[in-house]
C-alpha cells in the first residue's frame, strides 16, 4: 500500500520520531553513498501557490539523492489555465514521476490528490490547513537546539489564525510530554477554536495574550509567523494587523541564553534584520534543516529507508 505525508493528525508520535530519526541518519550518510539512493526516480512538483523554500529544498533533496525532479511552480503555463481539472492534473502527474509534492490554496486539496493518485502524495501546504514537512523539519530544528521536544516551551507569534505552519506544528507538539504554549496574536488572529481542543474533546488550556515582550523572558521557542495578506478577505481588516508585531534586536537584552527564534519564512518585517546575527536566530538553520527532513521523507514514501 503507497504511503502519504498529508496532515500531522495522521501521524501518532512514533510516526514523527520515524521521520526525524531517519533526517538524522540521511545527515550521517556519505554525499556519494547519499546520490546513489534515488538514482532513476522522479519527483512531480506541483505548486499552485508561490514557495521559495519548500519547492526548492524538495528540489534540492532529490537531486542530492541522485533523483530527477519536473513540474510546475505556477499554473499560468500549464493546461489547468485552459480549465483542466485538479483530478485530471494529478491522474496525468502520476504517469510521469515516482511521487507528487503539491501545494494549493484550497484546504482539502493535498488529501484529494492522495485519494486519486496511486503514487505517493506530498502535502507542500494546503490553504490555511496543514504544511507537515514544515512541521518536520520544524521539530528537527527544536531538537538540534534544545536536545528533545518534551517539556519545550514555545510561544506562537503572529498570525495563528491562518497560518498553517502554526496548525501543524501546534498539532505536533500535543503529541509530546509536557509542551508549554504561550500564543501571541492580535485579538483577530487568535488560534481557531477546533485546535484548542484534545483529542477526546477537552478544552485546553493556554496562556492568550497580545504581548510579546512578556513571552521573551518565558520561551525556549519564539515561532514568530508572517501575517498573510492572501488571506484576509477584506484588505482593509489586513491593514489593522499588519504591523502587529516586529521582534528588535534590543527586545532579546534579557531573554534566556539558549532561547531561539524561528520562523517558517518568509518574513516581511516581524523580525527585523539585526536579529539575524545574534545567538538567538534560528530560522535560517531551519531552511538548511528542510533539505535533510525532505531527503528522509523521500526516502521512506519511496520504500528505500
Ligand atoms: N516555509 C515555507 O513554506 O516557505 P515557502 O513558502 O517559501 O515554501
Amino acid at each position: 500500500m503507497k504511503s502519504d505525508l498529508i496532515s500531522m493528525n495522521d501521524l501518532d508520535l512514533a510516526d514523527i520520531e520515524h521521520y526525524l530519526d531517519l533526517a538524522h541518519q540521511v545527515e550521517g550518510l556519505p554525499a556519494q553513498e547519499r546520490v546513489r539512493l534515488l538514482a532513476g526516480r522522479v519527483l512531480m512538483v506541483m505548486f499552485y501557490e508561490p514557495s521559495t523554500r519548500t519547492r526548492l529544498s524538495f528540489e534540492s533533496a532529490m537531486q542530492k539523492l541522485g533523483g530527477g525532479v519536473i513540474g510546475f511552480s505556477e499554473t499560468a503555463s500549464t493546461s489547468i489555465a485552459k480549465g483542466e481539472s485538479f483530478s485530471d492534473t494529478v491522474l496525468t502527474c502520476e504517469r510521469y514521476a515516482d511521487a507528487i509534492v503539491v501545494r494549493h490554496p484550497k484546504e482539502g486539496t493535498a488529501r484529494l490528490a492522495a485519494e486519486t493518485a496511486s503514487i505517493p502524495i506530498i502535502n507542500a501546504g494546503d490553504g490555511t490547513n496543514q504544511h507537515p514537512t514544515q512541521t518536520l523539519l520544524d521539530l528537527y530544528t527544536i531538537k538540534k537546539c534544545h536536545g528533545q521536544v518534551d517539556n519545550v516551551r514555545i510561544a506562537f507569534v503572529g498570525d495563528l489564525k491562518y497560518s498553517r505552519t502554526v496548525h501543524s506544528l501546534f498539532q505536533a507538539l500535543l503529541k509530546y510530554q509536557g509542551v508549554k504554549f504561550t500564543l501571541v496574536s492580535p485579538e483577530s488572529l487568535r488560534l481557531p477554536g477546533y485546535l484548542k481542543l484534545s483529542a477526546e474533546g477537552r478544552q485546553l488550556d493556554f496562556d492568550e495574550t497580545d504581548d510579546l515582550q512578556a513571552a521573551l523572558a518565558q520561551n525556549d521557542i519564539v515561532y514568530m509567523t508572517r501575517i498573510q495578506a492572501e488571506r484576509f478577505a477584506d484588505i482593509m481588516d489586513y491593514e489593522k494587523v499588519k504591523n502587529a508585531y516586529c521582534l528588535e534586536a534590543r527586545m532579546l537584552a534579557g531573554a534566556p541564553a539558549n532561547l531561539k527564534v524561528l520562523h517558517p519564512l518568509p518574513r516581511v518585517n516581524e523580525i527585523s534584520p539585526d536579529v539575524d546575527k545574534s545567538r538567538f536566530a534560528g530560522y535560517f538553520d531551519q531552511v538548511e534543516s528542510g533539505v535533510i527532513v525532505r531527503q528522509g521523507i523521500l526516502l521512506s514514501l519511496l520504500g528505500v529507508l
